[in-house]
């Protein structure tokens, strides 16, 4: 194969964007084989910008037509495993938007068929290429800060309008959607937390159900993590704060580092702090810092830098930068967090999952049903799905 010819599903707000990249031959070792969408007027738009590239109207005739060797699954997020495993049962190779799903139940499904397909199978965490996040994961792997004591995560500059809410009738419902922001905006950041401090033990979670918004789900979420090592974390997250906040910042046993408008400071004691606590004679004191300060040219080459990486694992084996079957982690988090909030206890990881679905089908039940405006298209990236301080 030299090039891999990928078919879209979905050509909403992202999979549009998507189109342009791939279709406009920016994704190099990638060609646009097929577009789908049940809606005949997304069809209609990708004709009148690449007339030649076949159109289905249905998913399954897309992935059966030998078009296209690999699929990027860009609809609402329900869909995401379910159409995952159909095109790995095809043998095609996967790429799916984020979250992997919304059902914990269903990604470990997905991981099952993924493993054994053989398929390459990525996940689009397009945040993982900032240069920010990869060097605080170097530094805390590397074990440059010791062992981890807490964790903060203020990301609340998700800001949406009820506008926004409105834009599709999926939106922010629990039958459409299946949540609220840790399911739509925050998966982003539950994942390059678990990627740089591992993964919690037990969460304990608070949310803001329609706080700010006229919607039936969460637009605000608290969530305490406490780590097998009896290390912690808060992660803070909302779509309501005009402006928000964008500050990760990690203590550990031998320094702090600070992620925050767009630079990282990473202060180094020169011992650990639990050997001074225990044989230093003074009361107290200011330590000796060494300080590295991180202030990369750009933040990453985002959503074409994974789909380039995703062929070139097809292609050339290279190793993914998000590898789908790791999409289960920040998933593991939110349900986690949800289930903590809607049961008002902690929650152990690995979440009782059949507690969960049970949980979340009663408020699929419930769910209102909300008629829906359009998509909103996009020629390019949006600058709203980059990382921002
Ligand atoms: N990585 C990122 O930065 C990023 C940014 C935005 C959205 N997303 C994710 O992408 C997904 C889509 O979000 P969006 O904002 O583009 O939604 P959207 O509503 O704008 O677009 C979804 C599209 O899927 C189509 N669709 C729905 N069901 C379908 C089906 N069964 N078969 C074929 N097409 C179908 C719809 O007609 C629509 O055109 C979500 O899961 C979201 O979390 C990721």
């Amino acid at each position: 194969m030299e090039k891999v010819r990928l078919g879209i599903v979905g050509i909403g707000g992202i999979g549009s964007a998507h189109f342009h990249c791939v279709g406009g031959g920016k994704i190099s070792g990638m060609t646009l084989g097929a577009v789908c969408d049940i809606d005949p007027e997304r069809l209609e738009y990708c004709k009148g910008v690449y007339p030649d590239i076949p159109r289905f109207l249905s998913y399954s005739e897309m992935i059966n037509s030998g078009l296209v060797d690999a699929v990027l699954i860009s609809v609402p997020h329900p869909l995401h495993a379910e159409m995952a495993m159909e095109a790995l049962g095809r043998g095609l190779h996967v790429l799916s938007e984020k979250p992997i799903d919304i059902k914990v139940s269903q990604a470990e499904k997905l991981n099952e068929i993924a493993k054994k397909s053989g398929k390459v199978f990525g996940v689009m965490f397009n945040q993982r290429t900032n240069p920010l996040f990869a060097r605080a994961r170097e530094i805390v792997k590397s074990g440059e800060l010791g062992g981890i004591k807490r964790s903060v995560w203020i990301i609340t500059n998700w800001y949406r309008t009820q506008h926004y809410y409105d834009s599709g009738s999926w939106r922010a419902t629990w039958s459409g959607e299946g949540g609220g922001v840790l399911l739509n905006q925050a998966p982003h950041n539950l994942d390059l937390w678990q990627w740089i401090c591992g993964m919690p033990s037990r969460i304990t979670a608070f949310c803001g159900v329609g706080k700010y918004h006229d919607i039936e789900v969460e637009d605000e979420a608290t969530i305490f993590a406490e780590y097998p090592d009896g290390g912690t974390g808060v992660f803070i997250t909302s779509t309501g704060d005009l402006p928000g906040t964008n500050r990760l910042e990690i203590s550990g046993t031998r320094g702090i580092i600070v992620i925050e408008q767009g630079r990282l400071v990473f202060k180094k004691l020169s011992s650990d702090e639990r050997e001074i606590c225990f044989s230093d004679e003074r009361s107290w004191f200011d330590p000796e810092l060494e300080t590295e300060v991180f202030e990369p040219a750009d933040s990453g080459g985002a959503h074409a830098e994974i789909l380039k990486n995703f062929a070139d694992a097809i292609l050339f084996g290279k190793e993914l930068i998000a590898n789908g079957t790791e999409g289960i982690n920040e998933l593991m988090i939110s349900n986690a967090a949800y289930l903590s909030d809607w049961t008002g206890r902690s929650v152990e990881l690995p979440i009782d999952a059949e507690l969960f679905d049970r949980l979340l089908e009663e408020r699929r039940r419930g769910s209102k049903a909300k008629s829906g405006g359009g998509q909103q298209t996009h020629e390019n990236y949006s600058e709203r799905w980059q990382v921002k301080f």
